[in-house]
């Protein structure tokens, strides 16, 4: 009997049924039963079923039988979003070839052009596959048209499915067998194995899912993974069935998990080589790289007081993804909290939003800001993660950002629009090219902090939901930045300073100051409100004195409404935070970050 290996993955953009497919070639393959199915295995964390959205990539082995062969299909679950596209690289690399899903109304998106793109750049077989070929308004020709000319599939290799009925999955489960290679299967060469994802497991400690490259890895034997330099025994090691099914050895060409009493995720990265200790071990792997954190932001508690929930709380989710990192920053204007890096926007939502399911804390976010880079006089390049820490203008030679290259898919109708949008972001364009009759793909560089705050939102709202975008980091480039300070009475706010363009300075320092002054309560001294750069103020507002006092009006009248008044006064004082002489509520930081 011969036992035939094939390894793949599924790219798609969000929402064209990735989760679905695969659960029907779970059951196509008499991997689970249908009785057995619960709605969408592969999706298990609560939060991903919320959003909709796969976070982190998993494995399932398929095994069956035809006649006599026997047959191992791995599928490798990928992440859909750009912020993880370095976890989508790793497990691409563990992969023979890919199935390239597309919504059969929707037709190709951006996300399906980068991850076509990539799949491509790992030179796997990619086999194109239509699904939701029974919805009625489904154009199964046309969208493989559109494949045809943004990815040069030929429309005849597309399979068409339904991954909700289950037509067609059964000829898709023969393509797979058919047209993805068989993985090279050299089990007596020295151990070298890929490291394409973890996750933790309260009473097991780090899961590493690995694709065993070359040689056979045994349960009891010790391996060392070459980046990070650590040996360890292997406990168990075994493959998703869907559910864990431990084994004896996994070889060759095979996909599955194994648990080395590794502690915490930190020490498991991601793109990592596994081999055997000492001397004879196998070349490490080409591709590795550290997770970049691109995005940060500052998270508070709102009250001050539940500060090490908060940090427990960071704690926590810490262990279970080692691309988030934070550490401890104190701020005049919102108190004790962290700096927090992400990978990019989504990651930083998610993050947020897990804080809040988890734990019962209101946070208090400030502006993202994306890494930067700065040469100061001396001819040293620092990377930047918050405005705070910008050098005065004297001491910046050249002042960096990162640029990401954007692709665009919109209904041509709204070219136009986006291309205005695209302008006003300070993006370059590069290319433009028709999918369809109805359908172009824009490609501009485009600062990645113009694209952080809301160009995503901006695009989906000018082309009435119809326009996707997909990013990625393609270096850093000098431009006309400045760190924008505000001042009170003469002393610097650091959650307010933000970094942006010298041409937007005035602008956003006028509306920041305004706001400012709208929030801060009058003082019995006029308070001033600026915005500088450096020491040079480009704007001012002024907070009048005041001239009556608040009990005033209740005098000779209604003694309980003047205690109430004053009672109001001080538990309003509580979150009243000093910035030199003049006290400002949280809630005024607040509104004014919400408006940036
Ligand atoms: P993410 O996990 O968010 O990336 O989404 P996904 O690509 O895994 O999509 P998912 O499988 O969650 O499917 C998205 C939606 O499309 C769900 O509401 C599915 O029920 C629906 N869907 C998936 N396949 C089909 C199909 O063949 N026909 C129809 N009519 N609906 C489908």
């Amino acid at each position: 009997m011969t036992k035939h290996l094939r390894n793949f993955c599924i790219i798609a953009h969000i929402d064209h049924g990735k989760s679905t497919l695969a659960d029907r070639l779970l059951e196509e393959t008499g991997t689970v039963s249908i009785r057995e199915m619960k709605e969408q295995l592969l999706d298990d964390l609560e939060l991903e079923r919320q959003r909709g959205i796969t976070i982190k990539a998993r494995a399932v082995v398929m095994k069956f039988r035809r006649g006599k062969d026997e047959y191992e299909l791995n599928l490798i679950d990928t992440p859909g979003h750009v912020d993880f596209q370095y976890e989508v690289s790793r497990a691409l690399a563990c992969c023979e070839g890919v199935l390239l899903l597309v919504d059969a109304f929707q037709g190709v998106e951006a996300q399906t052009v980068a991850n076509a793109y990539a799949a491509m750049e790992h030179d796997l077989h990619i086999i194109p596959v239509i699904n939701k070929i029974d919805l009625t308004h489904a154009r199964p020709d046309e969208v493989a048209e559109e494949m045809m000319n943004s990815l040069g599939t030929d429309p005849d290799d597309c399979v068409r499915v339904s991954a909700k009925t289950g037509q067609g999955v059964g000829k898709l489960v023969d393509a797979i067998i058919e047209h993805i290679p068989e993985p090279p299967r050299d089990t007596e060469a020295v151990l070298q194995a890929m490291v394409f994802d973890s996750n933790y497991d309260d009473y097991r400690g780090a899961i590493t899912y690995v694709r065993v490259m070359q040689g056979t890895v045994r349960k009891g034997q010790k391996i060392r993974f070459l980046r990070a330099d650590t040996t360890h025994d292997v406990v168990e090691l075994g493959q998703f069935t869907p559910h864990r099914t431990a084994c004896d050895e996994l070889s060759a060409g095979q996909v599955g998990y194994l648990i080395c009493n590794i502690k915490s995720l930190g020490d498991v990265h991601i793109g990592d080589t596994i081999s055997i200790p000492g001397d004879g071990a196998a070349e490490p792997l080409a591709g590795y790289s550290r997770p970049k954190r691109m995005v940060y932001c500052g998270l508070f508690p709102s009250d001050g007081q539940n500060f090490s929930d908060l940090r427990e709380a960071l704690e926590r989710l810490a262990v279970n993804d080692p691309s988030f990192e934070f550490e401890p920053e104190t701020s005049d204007a919102l108190g004790f909290g962290f700096r927090c890096g992400f990978l990019g926007l989504l990651h930083m939502e998610i993050v947020q939003q897990r804080l809040e399911n988890e734990s019962d804390i209101d946070l208090v976010q400030t502006a993202p800001n994306v890494t930067y880079e700065i040469v100061n006089k001396r001819g040293e390049t620092v990377e930047i993660h918050k405005p705070q820490d910008v050098p005065d203008p004297g001491d910046v030679e050249e002042f960096r950002q990162p640029i990401v290259r954007c692709n665009i898919i919109v209904p041509t109708d709204f070219i136009g629009a986006v291309m205005k949008l695209c302008q006003e972001r300070r993006g370059i364009q590069k290319s433009q090219e028709y999918l369809a009759a109805q359908r172009a793909m824009l490609t501009y560089d485009i600062p990645l902090a113009e694209v952080v705050y809301d160009l995503h939102d901006k695009i989906k709202s000018c082309t009435r939901g119809y326009g996707t975008l997909d990013y990625e980091i393609i270096g850093y480039e000098a431009a006309d930045l400045a760190r924008l300070d505000f001042l009170v009475n003469g002393k610097r706010v650091d959650a307010l300073s933000i970094v942006c363009n010298r041409a937007d300075a005035d602008r956003r320092g006028r509306a920041v100051a305004k706001k400012l002054k709208s929030e801060i309560d009058r003082h019995m001294f006029e308070v001033a409100v600026q915005a500088a750069i450096g020491s040079r103020v480009i704007a001012r507002e002024t907070v009048p004195a005041m001239r009556k006092n608040v009990t005033a009006k209740c005098y000779g009248g209604d003694i309980t409404r003047k205690r109430k008044l004053l009672q109001k006064q001080k538990e309003g004082k509580k979150r009243m935070k000093a910035i030199g002489n003049v006290e400002i509520s949280q809630k005024a930081f607040m509104a004014v970050l919400s408006e940036d």
